[in-house]
């Protein structure tokens, strides 16, 4: 029998004032353990507000959830979307993906941007519609290649 899948989205807020530095840092980091916990997912980050997609086995889901809420280089932790039963990884290809919102100006991506940057405008986003447009960004194959 094939291991549960979970996943889960959540924003929050900087508190380090994150410079591609840090933030590559925090990827290699990210990317390192997400291996070890076969966890797969996407970030975003518009400055100073994280939105992050995580999946993989329920056993690591918690235990990431658990270890990214204690890091104090962020707060206001909320999730925003979370699925229990995921049938099969929507992000398989990322150990943890990430795009800076804004940082590149090709039209497809300035389009989805907007529409990110409108839906956290809001204030709590709708996880539905956040889910969707992760899921069509992912679908364009460069977009998160920046760090
Ligand atoms: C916005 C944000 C996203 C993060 N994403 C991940 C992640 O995908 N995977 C991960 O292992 N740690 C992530 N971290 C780091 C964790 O909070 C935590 O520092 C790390 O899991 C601790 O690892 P270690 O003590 O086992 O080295 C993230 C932190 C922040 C602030």
């Amino acid at each position: 029998m094939s291991e549960r899948l979970k996943q889960f989205a959540y924003i929050s807020h900087e508190l380090l004032d994150f410079q591609e530095e840090s933030l590559r840092g925090l990827l290699l980091q990210s990317r390192k353990k997400n291996k070890d916990m076969a966890l797969t997912g996407l970030l975003l980050f518009d400055k100073p507000v994280f939105m992050q997609v995580l999946e993989g086995p329920a056993a690591s889901i918690d235990q990431i959830l658990a270890d990214i809420r204690a890091d104090t280089r962020h707060y206001s932790m909320d999730i925003i979307y979370t699925n229990d039963q995921l049938q099969e990884r929507e992000f398989a290809n990322w150990r943890m993906g990430c795009r800076i919102l804004g940082n590149r100006s090709r039209d497809d991506y300035a389009r989805l941007d907007s529409r990110i940057r409108r839906l956290l405008s809001v204030g709590r986003p709708n996880g539905q519609l956040a889910h969707q447009i992760l899921l069509e960004f992912n679908a364009m194959k460069g977009a998160f290649l920046d760090l």
